[in-house]
């Protein structure tokens, strides 16, 4: 897949931009705080409907405008999407597939197939274990839109747990009973569908990650990277039924996959307590590869990749290994500077140099 255009407009920093994009490596440079980022941020926001920094849509209109635009054509090799996204203040935002407006979220994964590495993304091995959920939701949701529905069912049930707990307390706790039930079949219903997706999709990234990251590691490392859930799907229920006293005292829900979490092994060893920050982020990389692997497996088609800020932190061997898994995937790095090493071994690239939200010169 590609993004051709991009035409941006009171998006952030950026009063209006028109950008087109080579299908091969594309590199965004420029000063801190040009809206580099910003730029990328607007194209994933195409593959998901929403922002990689989960900001508001407030936060994202232009200061002191009142809407903001956001249009890019995507291409592959059967079909080519259109995708428009309508910002507005204090109103739902419009988005539209090939021009259809679409409802669900849902409608986008799968279609447009982005996927983003920034600088954070390379300390997932050590940030909480709800980053490493976030990212695990969303790779499942690109190769398996059904599974949003099941996250966004399962959270709000979630909630109205929490909310019958408080009102067990100031009322009748046998009144809330037949309701309580209820909710528990169902948070086990959409929990345990959740896990064994997410089991699933561990088992299909270690099938492909070990390889990447023996190759990363100079044949040092063998990776395996093990989920914990906090139930397993098959005695959820239970748990929840043993959890309830407890989980009613404190309001809160204690087991199910929204506590689950993941860890990076090389071999017995658990990367989070003694993984170095370089492998620790050559885990992150092996990572992010063996996503673009797995879209591709699945969906029979590249993702965009976005790369924000990721070469300069990458010392020159895992550039290296970056820069030779990028043949065949349309690539936008943003950087401060432009790299002599990182050039010579990108070969041919489309250079776009951005200053105070504008263009200033775009070559090939
Ligand atoms: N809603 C908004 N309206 C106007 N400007 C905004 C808005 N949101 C963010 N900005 C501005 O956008 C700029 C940041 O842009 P961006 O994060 O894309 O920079 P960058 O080029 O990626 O910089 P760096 O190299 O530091 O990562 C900041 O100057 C910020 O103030
Ligand atoms: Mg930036």
């Amino acid at each position: 897949m590609q993004i051709k255009n991009l035409d941006l407009n009171n998006f952030r920093n950026i009063e209006s931009l028109s950008l087109s994009f080579d299908p091969g490596c594309n590199i965004i440079y420029g000063e801190n705080g040009q809206g580099k980022t910003n730029i990328l941020e607007s194209i994933y926001m195409c593959g998901f409907g929403k922002s990689h920094k989960n900001s508001k849509e407030r936060e994202i209109i232009r200061d002191g405008c009142e809407e903001s635009h956001i249009r890019a054509e995507f291409g592959s090799v059967i079909n080519s999407h259109r995708i428009d996204i309508h910002l507005r203040k204090n109103r739902p935002k419009g988005v539209a597939l090939d021009r259809v407006p679409i409802r669900r979220y849902g409608d986008l994964y799968g279609n447009i197939l982005v996927v983003m590495f920034s600088s954070e993304d390379l300390d997932i091995v050590k940030r909480s274990p709800s980053d490493r959920r976030k990212f695990l939701d969303m790779q499942i949701c690109q190769i398996d839109p059904i599974y949003m529905d099941h996250l966004v069912n399962y959270n709000k049930i979630l909630d109205q747990r929490r909310e019958l707990f408080k009102s067990m307390e100031e009322g009748d706790v046998h009144q809330f009973q037949d309701t309580l039930d209820l909710w528990d079949l169902q948070l086990n219903e959409y929990g345990s569908r959740i896990i064994r997706k997410r089991r699933e999709f561990i088992e299909e990234l270690n099938e492909i990650i070990f390889e990447i990251h023996y190759d990363i590691s100079g044949g040092k490392e063998k990776l395996k990277i093990v989920y914990e859930p906090s139930a397993r799907e098959d005695d959820f229920y239970e748990i929840l039924l043993k959890n309830r006293e407890r989980d009613r005292y404190y309001k809160q829900t204690h087991a199910g996959p929204h506590r689950d979490d993941l860890s990076f092994y090389d071999q017995d060893k658990d990367m989070k307590v003694y993984g170095s920050s370089g492998q620790q982020r050559s885990c992150a990389l092996s990572l992010k590869l063996a996503e673009i692997d797995i879209i591709n497996k699945i969906k029979k088609e590249k993702p965009v990749l976005l790369l924000d800020d990721v070469m300069s932190e990458l010392d020159r061997n895992r550039q290296t290994q970056l820069i030779r898994s990028l043949r065949d995937v349309q690539t936008i790095i943003t950087c401060t500077g432009m790299d002599e090493f990182i050039e010579e071994k990108l070969g041919e690239v489309r250079r776009i140099r951005i200053a105070d939200g504008r263009m200033i010169n775009s070559e090939e």
